[in-house]
């Protein structure tokens, strides 16, 4: 992304918005928001989820605007450059690590749907019945050679884009596409709706049924608020170094934080009216996309094609929220480890490759690799995702909130998100810096602590 002396940038707040969009809106919101949901209990899990966005997410959002656009650097680089003392860079080197450990698993599930707009365009998903829809996901799954060489071809494309550089790649593509999936999602929407039993889906995720919150539950909601919001990991003030100095920050955090949000909700409008119509449990785990969507366009006219177009674009949105997440790792190697371009791109994706086969050879039943566990019980896909979600993300959104309440001055945060006074945003403003010097930072520790056993609600 570094030229000599020139820094790209995004050109205009339209591509600015879809950019950063791009980042937020990808698997994290077609396939983990909703089986996340469906595994932690649906309405309660939902209106949690909401809350971290708002409490939390925004301000969060508008610090790494702020950090990224004022030291106009990568995640490390930035702290250096606005003399932070040398600590608050392992913000930044959690991030790469971050970056790391997400891209494992996410370019194993990106690789599944890329798949899938295959098996789509072959015809292999005409007239599914819930039974072969679960066993053709499965057979997804089966390795070694399949699913890693999708996974192959995701770094690949993701590689490609990132060496044509900020504006030419993520611009286009994003502020052409994102519009078109959204539209999907509503037609997805309308099916989904005229399902027969389709009530009960939407009973499942709008209900909130408080029992349903415990201590693991509310730390996965936040966890995925991060997640989706691609925060806590200098995601975002990558990017704030690429906007334009007239950008107004916190309206872009707030749309893109509800923008994200919406599409959510779209996508588990989608896919809860189908998991109960056909008969299906919304706790069937990481497959719950793969086996309800196909059922969504079965025995509709034109249902095949609407099904490609799906993949399609949600493979795109996989590819575009997995290019802002490695960025922040090649921005950090050509910038501070002096990488050129094409080095900086394809050091980081090899070894995402490399350490990423394990994470696709352990989400296979017959492979050896799924019998060995990590975390706990938990195997390395999952490892990768409970070690990143929640907690490396929710720690750096802490340290950031820290930082930015507690040793940056108040000042300099003004003026960077007023645009040097010229927004006369003040009032927003002194809110936004009340939840990121106490709420935030309270409701981050109190969840962790919760989590750990440490106290009890
Ligand atoms: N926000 C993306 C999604 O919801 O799919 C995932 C993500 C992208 C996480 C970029 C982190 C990141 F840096």
């Amino acid at each position: 992304m570094e030229q000599k002396n020139k820094r790209e940038m995004f050109s205009t707040g339209f591509a600015i918005f879809f950019a950063t969009l791009g980042s937020a809106v990808g698997l994290g919101n077609i396939w983990k928001f909703p089986y996340l949901l469906g595994t932690n209990g649906g309405g309660a899990f939902l209106l949690v989820y909401l809350l971290c966005v708002v409490l939390v997410g925004i301000p969060i959002m508008a610090c790494e605007f702020y950090i990224g656009r004022k030291a106009r650097k990568n995640a490390v680089g930035a702290f250096k450059k606005l003399k932070a003392s040398k600590g608050w860079r392992t913000i930044g080197f959690m991030g790469v690590a971050s970056a790391f450990l997400i891209a494992f698993f996410y370019s194993c599930v990106a690789g599944w749907v890329y798949s899938y707009v295959f098996k789509a365009i072959r015809g292999d998903l005409v007239g599914v019945t819930s039974v072969t829809a679960k066993s053709k996901f499965m057979s997804t799954l089966i390795g070694p050679f399949s699913p890693l060489i999708w996974q192959l071809i995701v770094l690949i494309v993701v590689s490609v884009i990132l060496i044509a550089g900020v504006k030419k790649g993520i611009e286009r593509i994003t502020k052409t596409l994102m519009p078109v999936l959204f539209v999907l999602i509503i037609i997805c929407d309308i099916r989904a709706l005229t399902l027969p039993g389709a009530s009960q889906g939407l009973k499942f995720l709008f209900h909130v049924d408080f029992s349903q919150l415990t201590g693991p539950v509310i730390l996965a909601a936040l966890g995925l608020s991060f997640f989706k919001l691609s925060l806590g990991m200098g995601t975002m003030i990558t990017y704030g170094s690429y906007f334009t100095k007239d950008n107004n920050m916190i309206a872009t955090s707030i749309k893109v934080a509800l923008s994200d949000s919406l599409i959510s909700i779209l996508a588990g409008i989608a896919i809860f009216p189908a998991v109960f119509s056909f008969g299906m449990k919304p706790s069937e785990g990481p497959g719950l996309l793969f086996m309800t969507i196909p059922l969504v366009f079965s025995k509709i006219p034109f249902g095949n094609i609407l099904l490609v177009a799906f993949f399609f674009l949600t493979a795109i949105a996989a590819t575009t929220a997995m290019i802002s997440m490695v960025q922040v790792a090649v921005a950090y190697f050509s910038e501070e480890r002096g990488m050129g371009r094409v080095k900086s791109v394809l050091f980081p994706t090899s070894i995402m490759m490399i350490v990423g086969i394990l994470a696709t050879l352990s989400a296979d039943p017959t492979s050896i690799l799924s019998n060995i566990h990590v975390l706990g019980q938990k195997g390395f896909f999952d490892s990768f995702d409970y070690l990143s979600s929640n907690i490396l993300l929710p720690v750096g959104g802490l340290l950031i909130a820290i930082y930015v309440g507690y040793f940056a001055k108040k000042e300099d945060f003004k003026l960077e998100l007023s645009n040097q006074g010229t927004l006369n945003n003040d009032f927003v403003l002194n809110i936004i810096f009340v939840f990121i010097k106490y709420i935030s930072p309270l409701l981050l520790v109190i969840v962790f602590l919760n989590s750990i056993g440490f106290i009890k609600f």
